[in-house]
């Protein structure tokens, strides 16, 4: 059973500055192909979640030696090799772990069963046993969902064309592909998703190339060996979008976010809030082991204004769409997103449970087939009215949406399973206590 918590009601401003939590895409990759070098590798700003544990679990599972040298910093012994595991691998909830460790192992010489909780198995998994298949994996599913069971086989690269644009896709094929020699690997995508495993093999010295070929994304990859270095990891701009759009909603707020990633793949939230009108502004930007990473300072913004929301920016937001629906049921007019059906294969049908939960709020927002069309402020009365329990759907992104909602509104309103949370964001109401007591 996992714990629920109450919001206090309306609170008011958020002042300050903070850390964000380490990014939970970056921390995972650190780990899967930093394993892939060979040598003594320090991976510091490491994201303690559950979904990276899950990750870091298995890899140790599989013969890494992995151990932590303080609360965030950890030493990964690598070896490019694993053994066959005696147990199953369990990926908890996260969906990253799977499709890329599918791709991983898919090329390896060993036996395995990757399984997950009742969010994951119910997710598609086809999107990868199919192109993984067709470079020859062994991959047996139930019926396209987890557990997949990955047998030993050899594989051949492939010119794959994704009909989504899925970091996680071409993440497994790229994985698979850095362990071909023989041939080489190409994806292509039809917009860019988050590129952080291309940067993170070019960072390891992989011969990864990005590039445009007939209008799409492509990325080609063979085998190099990967050189070990240390790595830093980036702050979570997902993580941070939480307090970016409290900070743009909640009277008289005006905080700093340290240290977050600022890849131009993640950064739709960012330029979505400036289109809407949002007070901010990023400070000290520089590059960072491969990753572009900066400061974001955000002040309350009376004046935001509903926008539309679709086409090639939906990848690099879709994380936050839950949040900036929240955001935009406090803009002035309508706001809609399209193109984003994908949401229904998160770890939450999103499109139905952001709908459900702002619905208790008094949103008026209304679900499509690849998005929603929200109402802004002038649609309700401004301030959420509350009182009402939200639902996690074992989701941490919905969590944190509710828990937003929560400060906004006038009355006190119950989280229920509000331990969703730890898969991206330990610490979050800490965050959030430290922001409101300035
Ligand atoms: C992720 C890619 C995205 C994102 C997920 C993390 C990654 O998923 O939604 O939270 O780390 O590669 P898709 O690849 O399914 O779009």
């Amino acid at each position: 059973m996992r714990e629920s918590i109450t919001t206090k009601g309306f609170s008011g401003p958020l002042k300050g500055e903070t850390l964000v939590p380490p990014d939970k895409s970056v921390s995972h990759r650190s780990l899967i192909i930093g394993s892939l070098t060979k040598g003594n590798i320090k991976i510091s700003n490491f994201l303690k979640s559950a979904d990276c544990l899950a990750t870091l679990e298995i890899l140790k599972t599989l013969g890494c030696k992995i151990h932590f040298l303080d609360e965030n910093t950890l030493e990964l012994d690598a070896r490019n090799t694993y053994i066959a595991p005696k147990k199953d691998l369990y990926c908890g909830n996260s969906g990253t772990t799977m499709r890329l460790l599918a791709g991983l192992l898919s090329a390896q010489n060993l036996k395995c069963t990757l399984s997950g909780d009742i969010s994951l198995s119910k997710r598609p998994m086809k999107r990868i046993i199919e192109p993984l298949t067709r470079m020859g994996a062994r991959i047996k599913s139930n019926d396209g969902k987890a557990p997949l069971v990955i047998e030993q086989a050899e594989l051949n690269g492939i010119e794959y064309t994704s009909p989504i644009a899925s970091a996680q896709v071409k993440s497994a094929l790229l994985l698979a592909g850095a362990q071909i020699s023989k041939s080489a690997t190409t994806v292509l995508e039809p917009h860019l998703s988050r590129d952080h495993s291309e940067r993170m093999l070019k960072f390891f010295g992989s011969n990864v190339q990005t590039y445009r070929k007939d209008g799409f994304f492509a990325s080609t990859i063979s085998h190099t060996p990967l050189i070990p270095k240390d790595l830093h990891v980036t702050g979570d701009i997902s993580s941070a979008a939480f307090i970016m759009v409290a900070a743009s909603i909640i009277k008289n707020s005006d905080v700093i976010l340290r240290g977050v990633g600022l890849n131009p793949t993640r950064v739709g939230i960012i330029e979505v809030m400036q289109k809407m009108n949002a007070e901010i502004e990023i400070l000290n930007k520089t590059l960072r082991c491969n990753e572009e990473i900066g400061d974001i300072r955000v002040k309350y913004s009376p004046d935001l204004k509903g926008v539309e929301i679709s086409g090639e920016i939906i990848p690099r937001l879709i994380d936050e769409i839950p949040i900036i629906a929240l955001l935009s049921t406090q803009a002035e007019g309508i706001t809609t997103i399209k193109d984003a059906g994908d949401l229904k294969n998160k770890e939450s049908d999103r499109i139905a449970s952001v709908t459900r939960e702002l619905r208790k709020f008094g949103a008026n927002i209304e679900p499509t087939d690849d998005g929603f069309i929200i109402e802004g402020k002038n649609s309700q009365k401004g301030l959420f009215m509350g009182d009402t329990e939200v639902e996690c759907y074992h989701d941490h992104r919905i969590a944190m949406m509710g828990y937003i909602a929560g400060l906004i509104s006038e009355k006190p309103c119950k989280i229920n399973d509000f331990e969703w949370v730890e898969t991206s964001f330990p610490g979050f109401l800490k965050v959030f206590d430290t922001l409101t007591s300035k």
